[in-house]
């Protein structure tokens, strides 16, 4: 049985993680070892009918007794341990969440569904570190990905929805307080059904200005608002999210020829599904019925909704999505530029496909 070390599980994406890898069950075919990088020493979580002690994260000794580690706990962890390890000697697989490995030359983007093959490939050079993608890139592959394999694909302009999950939890707990303060402040009016609404607006209007709400996180008001931009600013005058686009796409699909891919990425206050919204140029005039059959017969997760507007309103929304492997994409149709154009609206939970469930396949193949 493979000796499986855990850091980071306690975190928003490590919490999923282990709540997938509970029901999938994944536990029983390895013998798992908690890390902290505060508290070893403490007790660590019953499983397997056994209860270890936390280790500590840094010990570089005893993270080099593992055959595999998972990390899901953020960038700077990586930064710091994944070259002192390597550096010991260590050749165990090393499966991260964090974006810092992942364009490196000695390690994948894992997601199965769409690269099996390139991960196979990788295990077959001896490539032993595995990270997960971007969030909104899996997504996206996850719903187009009956386009993309069939190498259908000419162009991506995208425009992002993405919630505030993708930024930490501590965001998402900004977005709902930011949301009960601006509910409180017109609670009283709203009540009367005669209130003017354009004084509710103003009162809501002026505690978004007010400099009052919790901003520490996002750094502006998300409630009621949006935020056009995630992450660092490039000299391009790309956000380093959209530069990820292109970037991870091609690495995650392995082609000699890029597909560029590019577009808008914008916060928006839904919890932690991300949607977006897709121009694609294709390579050939397809006629749309056989579009909808490539994407729909992809993978298990995707769903084709009809471009109907009722099905689109129930089917296609982060309320419909959330906490399900569903990646569903729907408003599909023939654009007004031309027959190879056309449009797609794509959900799906940024912390199960987006996050973890790609982690827990990749340890799953690594030990059956
Ligand atoms: N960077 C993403 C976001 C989440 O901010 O929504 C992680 O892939």
């Amino acid at each position: 049985m493979k000796k499986v070390g855990f850091i980071g599980w306690r975190g928003m994406v490590g919490s999923v993680l282990m709540q997938r890898m509970h029901e999938e069950q994944d536990f029983v075919a390895i013998q798992p070892v908690f890390f902290s990088t505060s508290q070893s020493g403490q007790l660590a979580p019953l499983v397997n009918g056994k209860q270890g002690i936390l280790q500590n994260a840094k010990d570089i000794a005893a993270l080099s007794a593992l055959d595999i580690i998972v990390t899901c706990q953020g960038g700077s962890y990586t930064n710091e341990i994944h070259p002192r390890l390597r550096k010991s000697g260590w050749q165990g697989y090393w499966i991260d969440a964090a974006s810092t490995l992942r364009m490196s030359d000695d390690a994948v983007i894992i997601l199965d569904p769409i690269n099996q093959q390139v991960i196979q490939q990788g295990l077959d050079r001896g490539i032993k570190n595995f990270v997960g993608g971007n969030c909104t890139v899996s997504l996206m592959l996850m719903s187009l990905g009956g386009l993309f394999v069939n190498n259908l694909v000419e162009w991506v302009s995208v425009a992002t929805y993405q919630a505030a999950s993708g930024g930490g939890a501590r965001h998402m707990r900004e977005l709902l307080l930011q949301m009960g303060q601006l509910y409180d402040v017109v609670a009283k009016p709203l009540q009367n059904s005669v209130s003017a609404i354009l004084d509710i607006e103003r009162r809501v209007t002026e505690l978004t200005r007010s400099g009052t709400l919790p901003i520490d996180n996002f750094c502006v008001p998300l409630a009621g608002s949006l935020i056009p931009w995630i992450d660092k600013q490039l000299e391009n005058g790309q956000s380093r999210e959209e530069w990820k686009g292109q970037a991870e796409t091609n690495k995650i699909l392995n082609i000699s020829q890029a597909i560029p891919v590019d577009g808008l990425c914008v916060r928006i206050g839904s919890l932690r599904c991300h949607s977006q919204a897709f121009t694609l140029k294709l390579k050939q005039d397809i006629p749309l019925a056989v579009i909808e059959q490539l994407l729909a017969n992809h993978n298990d997760w995707v769903k084709v909704v009809p471009n109907d507007r009722e099905l689109s309103m129930r089917e296609l929304t982060p309320a419909a999505v959330t906490g399900t492997l569903k990646t569903p994409v729907g408003r599909l149709r023939k654009l007004n530029m031309g027959p190879k154009y056309i449009s797609a609206f794509t959900v799906g939970d940024q912390l199960l496909w987006g996050a973890a469930e790609p982690l827990r396949r990749m340890l799953r193949q690594l030990t059956i």
